[in-house]
């Protein structure tokens, strides 16, 4: 049966549902499926993007994210301008092509100043040459506006789910956690220009593979350019700790989030996608395997070594002992060990992006 569905033009709901249930050889053909439309689509290459966390300080109170707010276990910082641009240095001497800052949200005419002349920098060190993403959470279409114009050129800014009761039930019941605002936010992103990613939490409490069928669907139908999605982490202090006895066991999440890459590259053939550090949280190996099926991006962590472990969404977050030489060496020889080959010193843009550009323009 898995092989018919995989033989079809359009998956429907019900037919991702059956791929999310795959299980021994059929789970083989899934994996050798979407790994033969990634190099057919994407190639078999590997683009870089430095990971720089910028602050944990954060005006959100998530249920399931260990930087939340009220999180009062956790020392809070702020890197200073110097610390960045040290670390774009590093980005752009050790040729990664890009980097990506990452922040806890703030909504703040400081904070979009910061953030807009950081940019301008970091375009100005690496004469132009270092790409930059943004994954800074929700903002008016004035700041999307305004990063884009200072240099940025791809915004994250994940959907954690698709489903809107299920998103009431992982964030506070406010007008700072609402599933619409985000939605006009990705809206908002795409309209300034940016190459537009999303991406959802899996495994989390409450989910179904419904849930995680439609997910794939909204992110079919947004028709996103690039995703960053990984397996749901519990950490304990956080509210959503309490519903840990109705997980699925850890394995099967990791699991389950493989399965997921592998449908969105069937279904979205030339977007981006990231192999990220949550998977790497629950096995070793996890980035590689994600490389291995479906996943393109990799985006070694190069904030500075003593800030590492306190920007810990989840528990056992990765790399937290280890600083941006460590990584360096360690993603060249991991990425070769799952076969696949690092592009240094290109942005490594979403083809989709530009696919959907061209059409739009036909
Ligand atoms: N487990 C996994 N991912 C998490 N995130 C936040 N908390 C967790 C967790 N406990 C993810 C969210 C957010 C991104 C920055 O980190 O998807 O968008
Ligand atoms: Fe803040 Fe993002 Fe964590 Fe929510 S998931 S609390 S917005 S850092
Ligand atoms: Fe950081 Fe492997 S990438 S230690």
């Amino acid at each position: 049966m898995i092989k018919e569905i995989l033989q079809k033009e359009k998956f429907t709901k019900q037919d991702i549902v059956n791929l999310l249930k795959a299980e021994r050889e059929d789970l083989e053909t899934l994996y050798q499926k979407s790994y033969d439309i990634k190099t057919k689509y994407v190639g078999n290459n590997v683009y870089l993007r430095g990971l720089i966390e910028l602050s944990n300080i954060c005006g959100k109170n998530c249920f399931y994210c260990g930087i939340r707010k009220d999180n009062k276990n956790i020392e809070r910082y702020k890197l200073n301008d110097d610390e960045v641009l040290n670390a774009a240095k590093f980005a752009y001497k050790n040729c990664y092509g890009s980097v990506v800052i990452q922040t806890g949200e703030l909504q703040s005419e400081v904070n979009t100043k910061r953030i807009e002349n950081l940019l301008k920098q970091i375009k100005k060190l690496s004469n132009n040459k270092l790409g930059i993403t943004l994954s800074c959470g929700e903002q008016s279409e004035d700041v999307y506006r305004r990063w884009y114009e200072a240099g940025a050129h791809r915004y994250l800014l994940r959907i954690e789910t698709s489903n809107k009761d299920l998103y009431a039930k992982l964030h506070p019941d406010d007008k700072y956690h609402s599933w619409e605002k985000r939605l006009d936010c990705l809206r908002l992103i795409k309209k300034t220009g940016y190459q537009t990613g999303t991406g959802v939490m899996i495994g989390l409490p409450f989910q179904t593979f419904e849930h995680l069928a439609d997910d794939i669907l909204f992110m079919r139908d947004f028709d996103i350019d690039m995703c960053g999605m990984g397996p749901y982490i519990e950490h304990v202090d956080t509210p959503l700790y309490n519903h840990n006895i109705e997980l699925l066991p850890i394995q099967e999440r990791f699991n389950l989030s493989l399965k997921m890459l592998a449908i969105l590259r069937i279904v979205m053939k030339d977007i981006n996608i990231a192999a990220t550090t949550a998977l790497q949280a629950i096995d070793k190996t996890g980035r590689e395997k994600a490389i291995k099926i479906a996943a393109n991006i990799l985006m070694p962590n190069i904030t500075p070594g003593l800030y590492r472990d306190k920007y810990q969404l989840y528990a056992n977050k990765p790399c937290t002992d280890e600083n941006e030489e460590d990584c360096k060496k360690c993603i060249d020889i991991r990425t070769k060990m799952a076969g696949s080959n690092i592009v240094y010193n290109e942005w490594g843009d979403s083809k989709h992006f530009k696919n959907r550009l061209n059409f739009q323009n036909k």
